[in-house]
Order: C-alpha cells, then sequence, then structure tokens
C-alpha cells in the first residue's frame, strides 16, 4: 500500500494544477491518469481546436491577401494533412512539457481507472493507494441529445469529429454554442457546406444578444445556414445517398436539412461513472458533483474541481480551482474564486470575448446597468487588417460608475479580454478603464473607446 497526502484522479488542466500546488506546498502527491496527462483541453478540446482555427484563419488571410498588396499565385487550400501535421507538433511540444512539469514535482503518474475504495483509498489495477484527500478531476464528456446518438460515423461528437479522415463536403451543426460556432466558422472557411441548428435565438446564446446577432449575421454571409429558434424533431432522421436528413422546425415552417456529416454540440456531461463514489459521501446535482467554495464535497476528505463539478467549463477555471482546492488541503485558507472575472472566448472568426455581467444579467441583478458600444470600423488597426466586423461594448453602474463587465466581439479579441478581466479583479470603475493609456493604433484602443463613452471623456462624444 503506498501512503501519499493526496491522490488527484484525472490528469487534466485541474488535476495537474492541484498536483502541482500540492507538492509546492510540501505534501506527497500520485496524478491518476487512464488516457493522458493533459485532458480534455490538450487532447480533445482546446488545442487541437485552435490549431484548426488558426490554418482556416490562415486561409483566408492567404485568399485576402491581394487587398493588401501582397500577390499569391498558384492554388490557396487547405491542406488538412499538414494541419494535423502541426496540430501533432504543438500538441506533442505541450504534453511534454505538462509530462516535465509533472516530474519535476516529483508526482507519480500512475495510469489506469481509478476506483475509490473508501473516503481515504484509492485503487488503480494491482495498486493500492492510502491518501489523506482525494482529489477529484475526472472533466467532461460530450453530451447527446435524445434520438440523435453519437454513433461516430454520420453523427458525431466533437471528439469524433477531430479524427474525420477528411472535412466533409457538407455538415449540420446541432448547438450554436462555443464548440458549434468554432466548427461552423472553420467548416465555412474552408469550403464546406454547413447548417447551423440553435434551439435559442441566437449563437453563442450565454453571451451578449449583440454579439451572437453579430456572429450570425457573420456566419451567414460566409454561406452557413444559420437556423435559430430551431426544433429538430430527431424520431424523424433519415440516412440516404450519403447523407443524414434532419427535420427542423424554424420560421413557422417545417424544413428538412442534409449534411454529410451531422455534428452534436449541446453541452457536456461530467465524468463519473465506475469511480467508486457510492463509497463516499459525495453528493451529485444533475450527475456534477456538489462542492462548497474551497471544492470540497460532502465526504470531508474528497475534493472535485474542473468540469466534473459543473458551471464554467473552461480549461483556465478548472485550473483555478485545482490552485484553491490544493491550497485548501494544506491549510493556507485561500480567497474563493469570484467567477464573474473569468474570460470566457468563443475562437470563432470574428472570436467573441467577454468578462463579467451581460447588460441583461446586471438588470437582472437589479443593478442600474448601462452599456456603452465602439465599432472596431472606428478603430485604426481593424481598417488596417480589414477586419471591421465587431465591437467592443462595457457594462457598467450608472449609480457606482463599477465596472461591471465587457463583451468584445473581432479579430484575436481572446488576447484583449485579460485586460476588462484585471479590471473587474481590481474592481475598478468604468472611468478607470478608459482613462487607462491604451497604445495608438491597437484593437485594445476599442475597449478604451467603449468605456471612455461610458464616463463622457471620449472625444467621440
Ligand atoms: P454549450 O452549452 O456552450 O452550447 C450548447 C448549445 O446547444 C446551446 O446554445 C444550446 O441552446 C444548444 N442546444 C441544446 N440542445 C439543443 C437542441 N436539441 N437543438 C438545438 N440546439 C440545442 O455547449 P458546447 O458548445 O457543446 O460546449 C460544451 C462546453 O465546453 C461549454 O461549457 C463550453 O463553454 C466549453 N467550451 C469552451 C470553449 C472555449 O472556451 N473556447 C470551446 C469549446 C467548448
Amino acid at each position: 500500500m503506498d501512503e501519499l497526502d493526496v491522490v488527484v484522479i484525472g490528469g487534466g488542466t485541474g488535476g495537474y494544477t492541484a498536483a502541482i500546488r500540492v507538492t509546492q506546498l510540501g505534501l506527497t502527491a500520485a496524478l491518476v491518469e487512464r488516457d493522458k496527462v493533459g485532458g480534455t483541453c490538450l487532447h480533445r478540446g482546446c488545442i487541437p481546436t485552435k490549431v484548426w482555427l488558426h490554418s482556416a484563419q490562415t486561409l483566408v488571410r492567404a485568399r485576402n491577401a491581394p487587398a493588401f498588396g501582397v500577390d499569391i499565385t498558384g492554388d490557396v487550400g487547405l491542406n488538412y494533412a499538414g494541419m494535423r501535421a502541426h496540430q501533432q507538433q504543438v500538441v506533442e511540444a505541450l504534453y511534454s512539457g505538462i509530462r516535465g512539469a509533472v516530474q519535476k514535482h516529483k508526482i507519480e503518474i500512475i495510469e489506469g481507472q481509478a476506483q475509490i475504495a473508501s473516503p481515504a483509498e484509492v485503487v488503480v489495477g494491482d495498486r493500492h493507494l492510502r491518501a489523506r484527500n482525494i482529489v477529484l478531476a475526472t472533466g467532461s464528456e460530450p453530451r447527446d441529445i435524445p434520438g440523435l446518438k453519437a454513433d461516430g460515423d454520420r453523427i458525431l461528437s466533437s471528439d469524433h469529429i477531430l479524427q474525420i479522415e477528411e472535412p466533409p463536403r457538407s455538415i449540420i451543426i446541432v448547438g450554436a454554442g462555443a464548440i458549434g460556432c468554432e466548427f461552423a466558422s472553420f467548416f465555412a472557411d474552408i469550403g464546406t457546406k454547413v447548417t447551423l441548428l440553435e434551439m435559442l435565438p441566437f449563437c453563442v446564446p450565454l453571451e451578449d444578444t449583440d454579439a451572437g446577432r453579430l456572429l450570425g449575421k457573420s456566419f451567414a454571409s460566409r454561406g452557413v445556414n444559420v437556423m435559430t429558434s430551431a426544433k429538430i424533431f430527431t424520431d424523424r432522421t433519415r440516412s440516404y445517398d450519403g447523407v443524414v436528413e434532419l427535420t427542423v422546425e424554424h420560421d413557422g415552417a417545417e424544413k428538412q436539412v442534409t449534411g454529410e456529416k451531422v455534428l452534436v454540440a449541446v453541452g457536456r456531461q461530467a465524468v463519473t461513472d465506475g469511480l467508486g463514489l457510492e463509497k463516499t459521501k459525495v453528493q451529485l446535482d444533475r450527475g456534477w458533483i456538489q462542492v462548497d467554495e474551497a471544492y470540497r464535497t460532502s465526504e470531508p476528505t474528497v475534493y472535485a474541481v474542473g468540469d466534473a463539478i459543473g458551471g464554467l467549463l473552461l480549461a483556465h477555471v478548472a485550473g483555478a480551482e485545482g490552485f484553491i482546492a490544493a491550497e485548501a488541503i494544506a491549510s493556507k485558507a485561500p480567497e474563493k474564486l469570484d467567477y464573474t472575472r473569468v474570460p470566457r472566448v468563443t475562437y470563432s472568426r470574428p472570436q467573441v470575448a467577454a468578462v463579467g455581467l451581460t447588460e441583461a444579467q446586471a438588470t437582472e441583478q437589479g443593478l442600474n446597468a448601462k452599456s456603452t458600444r465602439f465599432s472596431l470600423k472606428y478603430n485604426a488597426i481593424a481598417l488596417i487588417h480589414g477586419e471591421t466586423e465587431g465591437f467592443a461594448k462595457i457594462v457598467y453602474d450608472k449609480d457606482t460608475g463599477d465596472f461591471l463587465g465587457a463583451t468584445l466581439v473581432g479579430e484575436d479579441v481572446a488576447d484583449l479580454i485579460s485586460e476588462a478581466a484585471l479590471a473587474r479583479f481590481l474592481q475598478s470603475s468604468a472611468w478607470e478603464v478608459g482613462a487607462n493609456i491604451h497604445p495608438h493604433p491597437s484593437m485594445s484602443e476599442a475597449l478604451g473607446e467603449a468605456a471612455q463613452l461610458s464616463s463622457e471623456i471620449s472625444i467621440y462624444w
């Protein structure tokens, strides 16, 4: 029997962060992983998809090159195998970096399926580990909808689609959340005929409606058949002549849409099956593991972090939660995570990046919320790049001047949202964000301009 302070189950971002942090704080830890350290983000999520989206963006830039006085001769098109080779290189480099960091902290990676034998004991094959604390970081997996089960052949999950031999000529994407919109953007840009079905009225429906509206318009202008407020009759799904046909109610009419493949991107669910949670007092709510502010479950020795606890299913959230759980295990009394300072990004073209409250959410909370918006049509860099589709919008409290949140839509805005996230962290006012000096010319000026408009210190006011 191995004796450890902490056994972490699941080697994704939440798991390896927790394991590394507890060892930094002087405890011993082992990391159990049944697949590969790095988890969904590195092997089936954030990283591969961003490689694909970067290739699509490069393709679009190459096609647009003549507009910037750059002549490109010969065929411009996607080399799918070349893109996959780049993906493999990037994933391999990051994979080796993570394994190196884990080894440097003397954390043993135990390969296999972990089973909880008691609140202080984990079994992996023939290894028995006794642990003062267990951290569950088992992540999430794609969810199906009844009647449209991903089979890996024609009906695919996001895991399946990253394995396809070649891009389909046509695809139906069900769900216009982060995954649906990123793949819709990618496939539209490489020339696949895309139908995007969303049951709610806008794309990225959890974000500001202006962002969803603009994204839907951008997709439509690139030939995507965007059908929002759509209801799928899954029991009428048919397959013939190499395509799948879905029957959809949209705009008051019944319509048929077809695609060689269907991507189901309607959310994810926690991975907890076969873990042995019944041997503990750990509680689930709709499948998600229930935790307190320090990520402790109802079983005092067991913690849980990352996608498995639900909420924002984002790698940077899992990492932050893993860090806090580790500090709590080491009796460090960490500060709780304020989820309204977590940036959220959809890496479609254009990107949608947001932090804090949308105007609707702030109003719902009873705040006297107002917003101001600055269009990228007036931003110098956006004009230089020919990427004026987008805006910066900020939400503030009219009574106190507090900066409540921001939504940015445009090229590479993922890299700009951290300023707004820092403003949330430092509890800044909208005036402070506007009075902050932004380099000229830069895209970051758009956020400054929107904030200046809110506090009447704008030259456009
Ligand atoms: P999601 O919850 O973001 O979006 C699912 C969408 O499907 C929603 O808009 C929902 O209204 C729609 N939907 C559900 N049932 C439907 C139906 N029967 N017909 C039509 N539409 C339906 O889930 P998604 O996109 O699968 O992503 C899963 C998780 O992974 C999310 O929490 C997301 O934040 C995270 N993720 C984050 C990324 C990022 O940060 N860039 C990228 C990819 C995923």
